[in-house]
């Protein structure tokens, strides 16, 4: 560990000895610490990238996870970001490493950082440990043998909550070592999952999966197939191809188990449809606004032909008059269209979003310019925080970017 952040370690632990009469989570020393030694950390090639840190992080909050696993702890880069999200939800997570002076290591930052009431390392090996584990898990990390990542998983399967969000690291670079588990989370029609790519430093990506029931409930192939056609004809008249965004949309909106959904641009609807599935999984709605009168009615009939009118409605007129008229606090919203309406829109919806609101802005990447603004405004860590995802597919220069509100 490097001199500087052994120095933020040493007054860390020095502060969180002064007794204040503050709890630790209240603590704003203790929170800039923690803070502090994450910006500051030398990332090795194995630790967890910041960005995809941040998107664990926001992953176990938004799901409110109670019981998290991780597989592979390393130095604990990933294990403090989770940790710190499992603090907030009062859960716990149990990382499970085999190398035991990486242990050593990753307890000593947990203490530290105090999170080790949080985060417990199990030593051992994974493959031995996952069979013993005890209890219901809705949320894992698997992060260690590349090729035995399906070994993980099923290991893990049957303790797996219906609700239960599975994050699996280095899906791209080292996909040809894990065929079958890819295969498997893409094709069981009891997941739904999506790869992207949260940090641009390394050529590699997450697959975050949900599991949507734990398969003793059929599945209705029919209704899934007849949706399917109308996302395929949909996506087929535009030129731009938002299936992984929206599906990305989905898996949020369910992970979140969001109730109370807004979109503002509606555009082919296609994202409207995926977010709709997850609403009607959640028993929820969303409410789709959109100022061009034509696209409107064009997403209207796209969503009444994949049986989703009950869930998903659709508004035209002018969006600002609309979100200044909503009733309610939302917990999701996907800001998508005008960019220029990107802050404006932002801002009218910002006091009914409840606290652990998803927000997803679209197009948050390319010809930024136009979104300056927004962009500034949601980046104050203390309220908001945020992770830019981009598609695994990397001609698709364009992503989103995704923010939870924190309180
Ligand atoms: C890529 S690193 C994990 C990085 C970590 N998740 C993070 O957030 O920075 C992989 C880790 O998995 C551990 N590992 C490899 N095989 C294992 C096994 N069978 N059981 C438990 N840990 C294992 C390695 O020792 C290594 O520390």
């Amino acid at each position: 560990m490097k001199r500087r952040a052994l120095a933020i370690l040493s007054i860390c632990t020095a502060l969180s000895s002064i007794n204040l009469g503050v709890l630790a989570e209240d603590d704003p020393k203790s929170i800039e610490c923690r803070q502090e030694f994450i910006d500051d950390f030398k990332h090795r090639i194995m630790d967890t990238a910041a960005e995809d840190a941040m998107l664990l992080r926001i992953l176990v909050e938004a799901s409110t996870a109670k019981r998290g696993v991780e597989v592979g702890t390393y130095r604990a880069f990933g294990a403090i970001n989770m940790g710190i999200g499992f603090e907030r939800t009062g859960g716990h997570l149990y990382t499970v490493e085999i190398n035991n002076s990486m242990v050593l290591k990753a307890r000593e930052s947990l203490k530290h950082l105090a999170l080790d009431k949080s985060v417990t390392v199990v030593e051992g090996d994974a493959l031995k440990v996952l069979p013993k584990m005890e209890g219901e898990y809705d949320f894992v990390f698997i992060d260690a043998v590349k090729r035995d990542y399906m070994r993980y998983f099923k290991d893990l399967e049957p303790k797996l909550s219906t609700g239960a969000v599975i994050a699996s690291d280095n899906t791209i670079g080292s996909a040809g070592q894990m065929k079958d588990f890819l295969t498997y989370v893409n094709t069981d029609p009891h997941y739904d999952s999506v790869t992207i790519r949260a940090t641009m430093k390394k050529n590699d990506g997450i697959t975050i999966t949900y599991r949507i029931s734990d398969g003793k409930k059929g599945v209705d192939k029919d209704l899934i197939a007849a949706r399917d056609k109308v996302i395929r004809a949909a996506s087929a008249k535009t030129k731009y191809p938002t299936a992984v965004d929206s599906i990305l949309l989905r898996i949020l909106a369910e992970a979140a188990q969001a109730k109370k959904g807004i979109e503002i641009g509606i555009g082919n609807g296609i994202a409207a449809i995926n977010m709709g599935i997850a609403f009607e999984r959640t028993g929820g709605t969303l409410q789709s606004v959109d100022g061009d009168s034509e696209l409107a009615s064009a997403a209207r009939s796209n969503i009444k032909a994949a049986k989703l009118e009950k869930t998903v409605t659709v508004t035209g007129g002018d969006t600002l008059k609309v979100l200044a008229n909503l009733d309610g606090k939302y917990d999701f919203v996907h800001i998508n269209g005008d960019k220029n309406n990107y802050l404006p829109c932002f801002k009218a919806i910002e006091d009914k979003l409840k606290a652990g609101a998803i927000i997803v802005a679209d197009n948050s990447l390319v010809d930024t310019d136009d979104i300056k603004g927004f962009l500034a405004y949601v980046k104050q860590p203390a309220l908001y925080e945020t992770v830019h995802l981009r598609p695994e597919n990397k001609a698709l220069k364009d992503g989103v970017l995704v923010i939870y509100k924190v309180r």
